[in-house]
């Protein structure tokens, strides 16, 4: 046994997310990949409404079958601090007068969240803020690519093929119903997909063969976002997904997998409720049947992909592909892949133990390499400020 320092690790999942449940499994499955020997694993769990829990019993899955954590024994609320002293959780932040809040110092932060407040910028934010080295994409990048229009506006911008696509917000469409469908109808034909801006899992999302069907798939997703994105259907395509990892200038690509068969698509039930751990009993051809040159063409756009929107750990690309006329899209870019996209590196030798620590080792590289910025920077602003008076001070800038 090394005689390295145990590390803290805080796995933290669920999350207020339509995607909370998927998150749940992630976490639990995140958990038991790391060898217990090593690393002290910390479950935070964040509740549909947003409130934060830790304790031994969220590393039992069956305690999730309600949605009572708290009824369990030694459930504690928690929350994570901003305040780089702490570094760490806030265990019973409100503790009363005979009992003590504590804090819990950590070592990295492991989010295995979904979707919104999770995968979306928004707890990498509080990471940053806290100084804690954390798995996966910076606020930037999550942001970005937890945002389907921005996604596509950057890959294009960087030269990656990508659907056309045309969005409106949901006041325009409740609005300007009429207006919106005849720009729809003059740029684009039919069949075309619908999608709320941010979502995962297929939630929300309609693909529309007529004008009314087009209009219902706007309604439904107006009510799930703010921002509705609309594209062309590829028919007669498949899907290819490819895992890559990294950091900085060194990335790898995963083998493909090819989710399901021609023309369908994968709905929530599909992808979480066919078997016990994730994805594991759809169907699922790995690697996928294609060609090794389409094969590398998808395996060097997903690297370019990754860096084009500030990669940095791990995420699964999504592509969807007509071999046949050796044409490729690339769909969506999850930074939090289902079971870590765990199935697709495990064709080249990689247990789910090395997939967790090679990410906590980018975690930490990620943060050292932050390190090299400089963030505290003296001027005498302060005192010549206060010499002269604030208003002397104001024109400073
Ligand atoms: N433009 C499209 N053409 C054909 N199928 C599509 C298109 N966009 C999405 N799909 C299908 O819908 C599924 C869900 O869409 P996706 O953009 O991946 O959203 P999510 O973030 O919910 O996974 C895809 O896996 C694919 O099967
Ligand atoms: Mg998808």
């Amino acid at each position: 046994m090394s005689s390295r320092r145990r590390t803290t690790i805080a796995v933290i999942f669920g999350g207020r997310s339509v995607e909370h449940d998927v998150s749940i499994v992630t976490g639990h499955q995140i958990m038991k990949a790391f060898p217990s020997e090593n690393d002290d694993i910390v479950p935070v769990y964040i509740s549909r409404d947003g409130r934060w829990f830790t304790g031994e019993a969220l590393s039992d899955l069956d305690n999730f079958r309600d949605d009572d954590i708290q009824r369990h024994d030694g459930v504690r609320s928690c929350l994570l601090s901003p305040d780089t002293r702490h570094h760490g959780l806030i265990v019973d932040p409100l503790a009363g007068r005979f009992s003590k809040s504590e804090v819990r110092r950590i070592d990295v932060a492991f989010p295995a969240l979904h979707g919104s407040h999770g995968e979306d910028g928004s707890i990498q934010g509080l990471f940053e803020l806290a100084d804690i080295p954390y798995v996966g994409y910076a606020t930037l990048g999550s942001a970005l690519a937890n945002d389907k229009i921005m996604t596509k506006a950057v890959l294009r911008q960087a030269g990656i093929p990508v659907l056309d696509d045309s969005w409106c917000t949901r006041d325009t469409w409740f609005d300007r119903p009429d207006a919106v469908i005849e720009e729809l109808l003059a740029r684009f034909e039919l069949p075309l997909y619908v999608k709320p801006a941010t979502l995962g899992s297929s939630i929300g999302i309609g693909r529309a063969d007529t004008e009314a069907l087009l209009r219902a798939s706007i309604d439904i997703a107006a009510n799930f976002d703010r921002r509705i994105l609309i594209e062309p259907a590829v028919t007669k395509g498949i899907e290819i997904n490819c895992s890559v990892m990294g950091l900085g200038d060194q990335y790898e690509a995963s083998p493909l997998e090819q989710p399901v068969s021609w023309d369908e698509f994968l709905s929530y039930e599909d992808k979480y409720l066919r078997g016990s751990e994730g994805m594991k009993s759809a169907e699922r051809q790995v690697p996928a049947p294609i060609s090794a040159a389409l094969t590398r063409r998808i395996q060097e756009t997903s690297i370019a992909a990754f860096k084009a929107v500030d990669g940095r750990g791990i995420a699964r690309i999504d592509y969807l592909v007509r071999p046949d006329q050796n044409e490729l899209f690339l769909n969506e870019i999850n930074t939090m892949p289902g079971s870590l996209a765990f199935y697709l590196w495990r064709e080249d030798g990689v247990t789910s133990t090395d997939l967790v620590q090679k990410l906590v080792q980018l975690a930490r590289a990620a943060h050292a390499e932050k390190r090299r910025n400089t963030y505290d920077y003296k001027t005498n602003l302060v005192e010549i400020a206060s010499q002269q008076g604030l208003k002397g001070a104001k024109g400073a800038k």
